[in-house]
């Protein structure tokens, strides 16, 4: 008799195509109809398992069970990630890279940060008292495409800006994008790849000083476990690293705002209150809102868990939304509740919008601290130092389109200073 069970299996050929037409819902869909946080289905032509919940995530960030070269697919890679960046490698090869990254997430970089991200929404709205109406989705990717440049030691012409945050946001706009708008992913990476590499060329050349403490700058120098400094484009990749997820903030922003005003008696709440209630608050906008879908990864060897077999080299997702709306961690995960935080045990696999587990040890957002960070200076201005109308608009969401983003982009307008 077999020792392991068959876990629930999707029929059929292949199910890329549900995946794509359902999005954020497919894995929940599943876990609903087969009653299990685990099964099986083929996705890209192969097999795959999809997971979902806390004990899931537990095993999926254990690096003896899985790895992540080759786990991304191509269209991800070309727009997304870029090749040989960080969130390919394993083992002590991605330690020594993650110390790089984790290396500029010091608490003085992180305030440096946020002070550059408090002039930048100031000067915004200095401008968006001129306009006319706002859309705010376009005009905070354009803050925080500068305040990313800035904090990341890569100097930005102002007739550059609207170029690069173009270019920056089509890479996390397009990957699950088909037709065109998939190829203007493809080729925004390309440009921005190139024209960071040359600044790499130029701080290695001396021609180009940021300060040390910028990521352009510890990452033209950064030497691999051998001793040398990373090939251009691979040090391109990984500055890139920083600057595309800051601006992919400006979603989380959006939701932010959108939360701001669905949930009134939230913002009055926010009005009187401090600082650890603003922390509550961009948490539960991060765990109820969809952003980043699941992460994907190889099976490393043989194994087996909760009875069922894993077999070398299966792609299998952690479905993150899904996992942050698992009604066995969360009491009425549908409803929005920044209070659910006051009494929050704090797992790394439980609460996982940017991944889980360890920062240091496994793949686990190098941003997360500082996507915190900005969503609170920005909710700082949207709930209290400015006003605004929103007139009517379409402000709903889809739990299908990947990344979501709400339909009108949100339109704001007679913004003025709060004195
Ligand atoms: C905008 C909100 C953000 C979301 C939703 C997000 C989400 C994620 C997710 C899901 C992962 C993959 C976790 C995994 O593979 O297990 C990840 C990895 C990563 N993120 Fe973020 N992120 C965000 C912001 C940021 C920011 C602001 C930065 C940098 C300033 C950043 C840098 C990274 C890096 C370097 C990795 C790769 C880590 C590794 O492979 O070890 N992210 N992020």
């Amino acid at each position: 008799m077999s020792d392991t069970n068959q876990m629930p299996r999707e029929e059929g050929i292949d199910h890329s195509l549900s995946l794509m037409r359902e999005g954020y819902m497919y894995i929940l869909n599943r876990r609903h109809s087969f009653n299990s946080d685990i099964f099986e289905t083929r996705l890209l032509g192969k097999k795959a398992i999809c997971m979902v919940g806390k004990e899931a995530a537990e095993v999926f960030y254990d690096t003896e069970k899985f790895k992540r070269k080759d786990a991304a697919p191509n269209r991800a890679v070309q727009t997304l990630f870029g090749k040989n960046g960080v969130q390919a490698l394993d083992g002590q090869d991605h330690k020594h890279r993650k110390d790089m990254f984790m290396s500029i997430m010091s608490p003085e970089g992180i305030q440096n940060l946020t002070n550059i991200t408090k002039i930048q929404w100031k000067t915004a709205l200095n401008k968006w008292e001129q306009m006319d109406k706002v859309i705010l989705y376009e005009e905070v990717k354009e803050i925080m495409c500068r305040t990313a440049c800035q904090w990341a030691g890569v100097p930005l012409e102002e007739e550059d800006v609207k170029k690069m945050t173009k270019d920056l946001a089509a890479m996390f706009e397009s990957p699950a994008a088909v037709g065109p708008n998939h190829w203007l992913g493809r080729n925004a990476r390309n440009n921005v790849e190139k024209r960071i590499g040359e600044l790499v060329d130029k701080v290695r050349n001396g021609e180009l000083k940021p300060p040390e403490d910028t990521a352009l700058h510890r990452f033209a120098w950064h030497r691999d476990q051998e001793g040398n400094l990373l090939a251009t484009n691979t040090a391109s990749v990984e500055v890139i690293n920083i600057l595309r997820p800051i601006v992919a903030i400006a979603i989380f922003i959006n939701f932010t705002a959108l939360a701001v005003h669905h949930y009134p008696e939230e913002r009055e709440k926010l009005e009187s209150s401090d600082e650890k209630y603003a922390q509550m608050f961009v948490q539960e906008v991060r765990r109820f809102y969809p952003f980043f879908p699941f992460v994907a990864a190889l099976v490393k060897k043989d194994f087996i868990w909760n009875g069922y077999k894993f077999e070398e080299g299966t792609l299998t997702l952690l479905d993150l939304y899904g996992t942050n709306h698992d009604h066995e961690i969360w009491e009425n995960p549908d409803v929005f509740s920044p209070d659910r935080f006051a009494k929050w045990e704090g797992s790394p696999f439980s609460f996982i919008p940017q991944g889980g587990g360890d920062y240091f040890m496994g793949h686990r957002c190098a941003g997360e601290w500082v996507t915190i960070e900005i969503m609170k200076v920005s909710l700082d201005f949207l709930a209290k130092r400015m006003e605004y109308e929103i007139p009517d608009q379409d402000l709903s969401y889809s739990l299908v389109s990947i990344p979501s983003i709400p339909h009108s982009k949100v339109v704001i307008k007679n913004v003025k200073r709060k004195v």
